[in-house]
């Protein structure tokens, strides 16, 4: 009785909200059971955000400024911001994600961040996207553990001279393949590939390439085992 209450009061005020979203005309999609609950929004003209596949905006923040940016989210958003400043980004947040207390960065134009289906993510973790032309791509399945930074840009210029003219550390993407486990307190820098069931050990510092099937540890990562797999499960032994 009291699940069925609760069901029914949910949906009455992820109703309404969708409601007050299509009343301010925020150009918010919702399609296939995607639902937002009172999530705070900033959206320019030419922006478009579609919620979809069952996903899910509880509370959090999400401003858009700039022209033709948009965001498609299947996954569950908790609590989360993502802000985009710039022109023709995209954010794709694959089906069965979950993304709690995160922070999502996304400045330049034409900058692209994908999340794949079932990638999930700890508390604290930012993700930084910056450039032009630049991408993030996390694949299916990753394990992003809490307070990990995936930063494809070092937010700031450096000059390789005094009079300020050449930036000598551009923007570089960052791809993980499926099924990565990122540790705890991890930072994953630009220019940086990890292949599929790779584990990068707590507190470690990428900024190198790390191959299929290794562990990395340390700063800045080293691998230290090779043909490993591992599992979502919690161990028992
Ligand atoms: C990466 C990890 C999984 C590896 O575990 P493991 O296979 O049992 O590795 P070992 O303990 O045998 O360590 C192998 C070597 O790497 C070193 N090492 C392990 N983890 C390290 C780390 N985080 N940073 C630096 N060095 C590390 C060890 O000192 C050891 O070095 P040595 O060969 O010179 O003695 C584990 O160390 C780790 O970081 N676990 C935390 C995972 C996490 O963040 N969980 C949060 C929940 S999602």
């Amino acid at each position: 009785m009291y699940r069925y209450v609760k069901n029914v009061l949910l949906k009455a005020i992820t109703f309404l909200f969708k409601c007050c979203h299509l009343i301010s005309r925020k150009k918010i999609l919702f399609t296939d059971g995607g639902a937002a609950i009172f999530p705070s929004v900033i959206l320019d003209a030419t922006n478009m955000i579609s919620v979809c596949d069952k996903g899910i905006l509880h509370r959090g923040k999400l401003s858009f400024k700039g022209r033709n940016n948009t965001a498609e989210i299947s996954g569950f958003l908790y609590k989360t911001m993502i802000s985009v400043d710039g022109d023709d980004c995209s954010v794709l947040i694959g089906r069965n994600c979950s993304i709690k207390k995160c922070k999502i960065v996304i400045k330049g134009n034409n900058n692209t961040l994908k999340i794949d289906d079932d990638t999930t993510f700890g508390s604290d973790c930012w993700v930084v996207l910056m450039g032009n032309d630049n991408k993030i791509e996390i694949g299916k399945d990753c394990m992003i553990a809490e307070n990990v930074d995936i930063w494809a840009s070092d937010s700031h210029p450096i000059f390789g001279d005094q009079a300020c003219r050449k930036i000598i550390n551009p923007s570089g993407s960052i791809i993980l393949s499926d099924h990565v486990w990122l540790g705890k307190n991890s930072t994953v820098l630009k220019n940086v590939e990890i292949g599929k069931n790779a584990v990068v050990g707590t507190g470690s510092m990428v900024t190198k390439n790390i191959p299929s099937c290794c562990i990395a540890v340390g700063n800045p990562a080293k691998v230290v085992n090779e043909g490993i797999n591992w599992d979502r499960k919690h161990i028992n032994v």
